[in-house]
């Protein structure tokens, strides 16, 4: 029995690759989420866009512009998985073509769209061909957390790819859309009854998290826990930070009315408003 169980051991530990095959590792659905690259290629009235690598057909593919001679030989794509993962692998399919190249590319993830971000790292290098075959790179010194996954390519030419697909698992954040609309006072209520609170945003990425939860509210604002105090004429967190970090739009003064609290508009840059504490709006709060 026991002999058998040892067995049994052994010879999975030898068929098992413990990273693509850990049940935790899910396809990651792609083709409901937000690509971009540096430029598009356009040949028989077809824009080759970054959409394409993520639409399941692999006869459709991205393709940027060549770099120009005596420029940046700098062409990218960017994926937004609109959320945090921790990707494990990234797999690339190209059909054959003679001139796919993406030797020398990296595959790099970050919380930012920006490449050179420091909260961008290293995945893989892009090391083997992906002409004609579908090849998977994982991510070497382990998986990695972030929120965009970008194909870098810092050597002349383009970026081609076919079809993207990549294993990983969510992570949910500690940050709640909450859909009914409510003034400021009853906003806070209702986070702090469900043991939150309005949200504070102390930095940059603490503010790209909590955007890409105000994309989804159906009210043009979302109430944050920024509030301003007339005796003091400041504004504050309502869990007691001040206010560092800002990201007011630029038509806004600081000084305010008494009665006004601070949301972050829907869509744009996500940028922060001062609005009456009366108005109705969706709402985030901080778990
Ligand atoms: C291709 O891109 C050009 C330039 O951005 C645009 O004017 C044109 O409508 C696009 N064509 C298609 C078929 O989407
Ligand atoms: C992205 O943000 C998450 C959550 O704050 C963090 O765990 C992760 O390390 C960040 N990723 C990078 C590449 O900095
Ligand atoms: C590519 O890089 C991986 C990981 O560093 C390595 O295991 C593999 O042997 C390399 N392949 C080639 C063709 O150099
Ligand atoms: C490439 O391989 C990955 C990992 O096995 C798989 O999930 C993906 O569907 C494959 N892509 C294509 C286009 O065959
Ligand atoms: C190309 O980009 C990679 C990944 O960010 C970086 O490690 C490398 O130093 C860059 N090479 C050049 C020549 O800029
Ligand atoms: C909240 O207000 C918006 C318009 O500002 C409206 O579209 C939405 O249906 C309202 N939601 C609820 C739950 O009443």
């Amino acid at each position: 029995m026991l002999w058998s169980l040892l067995f049994i051991t052994l010879i999975g530990n030898r068929t098992t690759h413990p990273d693509r095959d850990d049940p935790g590792w899910e396809t990651i659905k792609l083709d409901d989420k937000v690509a971009f690259q540096s430029s598009f290629y356009t040949a028989n009235g077809v824009n080759y866009t970054a959409d394409r690598a993520l639409d399941g057909d692999i006869t459709r593919c991205s393709h940027t512009l060549p770099t120009e001679p005596n420029t940046e030989p700098i062409s990218w794509w960017t994926v937004d998985l609109l959320g945090l993962y921790e990707i494990s692998c990234i797999s690339i399919y190209n059909n054959y073509q003679s001139n796919i190249d993406l030797s020398g590319a990296w595959i790099l993830i970050g919380n930012s769209s920006e490449r050179n971000a420091a909260d961008t790292t290293e995945c893989a290098t892009i090391n083997t061909t992906t002409s004609g075959e579908n090849k998977t790179f994982n991510c070497e010194n382990g998986p990695k957390w972030g929120r965009y996954v970008t194909v870098y390519k810092n050597t002349s030419g383009f970026v081609i790819l076919c079809e993207v697909t990549m294993k990983g698992r969510k992570k949910e954040l500690p940050f709640k859309l909450i859909k009914e609309n409510k003034t400021w006072a009853d906003a806070l209520y209702h986070c702090r009854e469900e043991h939150m609170d309005l949200v504070s945003i102390l930095d940059k990425e603490t503010q790209g998290w909590v955007g890409l939860e105000a994309q989804k509210a159906d009210t043009p604002f979302v109430w944050l826990g920024l509030h301003y105090s007339c005796t003091l004429d400041l504004w504050f967190w309502a869990d007691d930070h001040c206010v560092g970090f800002d990201q007011w739009a630029p038509d806004e003064t600081r000084t305010a009315d008494c009665s006004m609290s601070g949301a972050m508009n829907k869509g744009g840059n996500h940028l922060w408003y001062k609005k009456s504490v009366y108005d109705k709006y969706n709402f985030i709060c901080a778990v």
